[in-house]
């Protein structure tokens, strides 16, 4: 009989550490052809290959070199491109994570040829219509027949929206199996100590979405603030290009340099991860910060007014600060040391759930029935 294939596919930097265990896990199954594809959505060195390496994720089969551009161009060149890719392989499954733009243009192309899509990360809901990723994941969402959730509020939002329960599969949160494996390599880094941080005594700041970094008068206010903050406690900015570009123009990288913020590039994923370890806190505005700062225990700051993620809430070290970067400027950090938290199924073994339910609804006739 001929071995099913399955496509993998990935495109930004979330996607790569949602995805690397679940291809691991599927191929550990043996039951299945892999094919990965990276669609080109992330390219520089530091937000892909040098995050690739560090997961030891495998060589990507296809990359289809989309790039950057507007929403409309990078979604419809990743549609078109992996649409080919699929009517030359016939893949009898497509799986997608998270929620970027390759999340949405893969799936809809799966599902346009027939082929079943499973969504690692479903249900996941901010009910901000404005934010790209909520767009992304609810269209994601209906077009997929397998549902992978990390939270029983993402079944609840699933099930409120129509979704039939037998499609949805509560696993556990696959990023988190890749901090766990990794995480004593990263400590070990100590890469606080290289930029002249102490151990818990520091604040990493991310921030690169399109609302807090893309309007000047928003992107001064959160330099204004960074910069107050930097007077209390030391702060290390990892800055994505995005934000960087935006900050060079209008000169706010010097004045953060002067109040002694420390930007660096984009890091890898170990360097990264080592930072995270080491923060006394941590200031936000990316989805998978809140949930790995709750894993490791570290207080994490979320400078927005929602979050698909309300776990990171109720059972983790995540606190919206809210939509005004002023807010930022008062922020301390604690004094006690990191206390990971034990969210259910948030435990190292979600791919290998994953994979599990896919080898299973493959079933005794070797093919995944699409009712989506
Ligand atoms: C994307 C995701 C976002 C995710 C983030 C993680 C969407 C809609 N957004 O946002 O949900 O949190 O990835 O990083 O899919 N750029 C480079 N080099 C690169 C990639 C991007 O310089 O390798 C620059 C380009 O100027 C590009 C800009 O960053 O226009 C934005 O990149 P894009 O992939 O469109 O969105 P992100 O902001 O990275």
């Amino acid at each position: 009989m001929r071995m099913s294939t399955i496509v993998f596919a990935v495109g930004a930097r979330p996607n790569f550490v949602k995805m690397a265990p679940v291809i691991e896990a599927v191929g550990r199954l043996g039951l299945f052809r892999r094919l990965v594809v990276h669609t080109g959505q992330h390219y520089d060195e530091r937000m892909s290959a040098e995050i690739l390496d560090d997961l030891g994720f495998p060589e990507p089969d296809r990359f289809l070199g989309v790039g950057s551009g507007s929403h409309g161009e990078q979604t419809g060149f990743t549609l078109i491109a992996f649409e080919r890719v699929l009517l030359e392989e016939r893949p009898d499954l497509v799986v997608v994570s998270g929620d970027v733009n390759a999340t949405l243009a893969c799936s809809l192309a799966a599902s346009k040829l027939g082929i079943p899509v499973a969504h690692v990360e479903s249900g996941l809901r901010s009910r901000d219509w404005t934010m790209p990723e909520e767009q992304n994941r609810v269209l994601t969402d209906r077009l997929s027949e397998l549902l992978f959730t990390h939270s029983p509020d993402a079944d609840e939002n699933l099930l409120a929206e129509g979704i039939d329960g037998e499609r949805i599969h509560y696993v556990g949160n696959t990023m988190i199996d890749t901090l766990r494996r990794l995480e004593r390599e990263a400590r070990d880094r100590r890469v606080w100590a290289t930029l002249g941080a102490e151990q818990g005594k520091y604040a990493l700041v991310t921030l690169h979405r399109p609302s807090n970094v893309d309007h000047e008068g928003r992107l001064q206010a959160v330099v204004g603030a960074l910069a107050e903050l930097g007077a209390n406690v030391p702060v290390v900015f990892p800055v994505h290009p995005r934000t960087w570009a935006r900050l060079e123009s209008l000169g706010g990288l010097e004045r953060l340099q002067r109040a002694e913020v420390t930007c660096v590039e984009p890091l890898g994923y170990l360097d990264f991860l080592s930072l995270e370890c080491g923060a006394g806190l941590i200031v936000t505005d990316s989805g998978g910060l809140q949930e790995e700062a709750s894993a490791l225990g570290v207080p994490c700051y979320t400078l927005r007014p929602n979050t698909e993620r309300p776990i990171t809430i109720s059972q983790g070290t995540n606190t919206l600060i809210g939509d005004d970067p002023a807010a930022i400027a008062a922020l301390r950090r604690s004094n006690e040391p990191p206390a990971p938290c034990a969210i259910p199924l948030w435990d190292g073994h979600a791919a290998e759930r994953v994979a599990d339910v896919i080898a299973n609804a493959f079933g005794a006739v070797g093919a995944i029935a699409t009712s989506a």
